[in-house]
């Protein structure tokens, strides 16, 4: 049973651990800490039986909200878990019509984009050369506002 909350700072040791896992150049636990003391941030942890999962940190900017990051442990994947915190971040802020969604991921990322593709996300450009680890470029993503999609739906 997976239990979808906000984030505490006391599940950063939690997170860095799912982080190192998911990542080459992981976030260190300040770039976490910061993201979850903004109140105008959405951080979502997803917990099951109490463990921490999988989360999501999101900020709010002026045009849009950025997903920052995405991740869940390696042997809980494909269950839904990520989908499931990106849909909650959308009924968070269904009421919000000014901003939409936007994130960037590695173009050789094929699994994070057919999950962001599959949730309404489209490829709107490339960052050249965005990730410093291995000079990879970068997709540019964005959605709609969610509350678009009961107006066209
Ligand atoms: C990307 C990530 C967050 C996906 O989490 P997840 O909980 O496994 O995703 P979901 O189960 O919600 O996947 C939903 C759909 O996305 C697509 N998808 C997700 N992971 C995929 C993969 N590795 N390969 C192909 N398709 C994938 C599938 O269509 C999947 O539906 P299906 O399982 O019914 O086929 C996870 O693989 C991860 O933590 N990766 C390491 C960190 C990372 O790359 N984060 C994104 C950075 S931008």
């Amino acid at each position: 049973m997976i239990e979808i909350r906000r984030l505490q700072l006391r599940d950063l040791t939690a997170i860095e651990t799912i982080e190192r896992s998911a990542y080459p150049t992981p976030w260190s636990r300040s770039m976490f800490a910061g993201e979850l003391s903004k109140p105008s941030s959405v951080c979502l942890g997803a917990f099951e039986d109490e463990v921490l999962v999988g989360y999501l940190i999101t900020s709010r900017y002026v045009d849009a909200w950025h997903v920052m990051n995405v991740a869940v442990v390696p042997d809980r994947q494909r269950r839904g878990i990520a989908s499931a915190l990106l849909g909650r971040l959308f009924e968070l802020t269904a009421s919000d019509d000014r901003r939409g969604y936007t994130l960037e991921v590695r173009v050789s990322n094929a699994g994070a984009i057919a999950l962001y593709e599959g949730l309404g996300f489209e490829q709107r450009g490339i960052r050249r050369g965005y990730y410093t680890d291995n000079r990879e470029d970068a997709l540019i993503m964005w959605r709609d506002p969610a509350v678009r999609d009961s107006v066209a739906g």
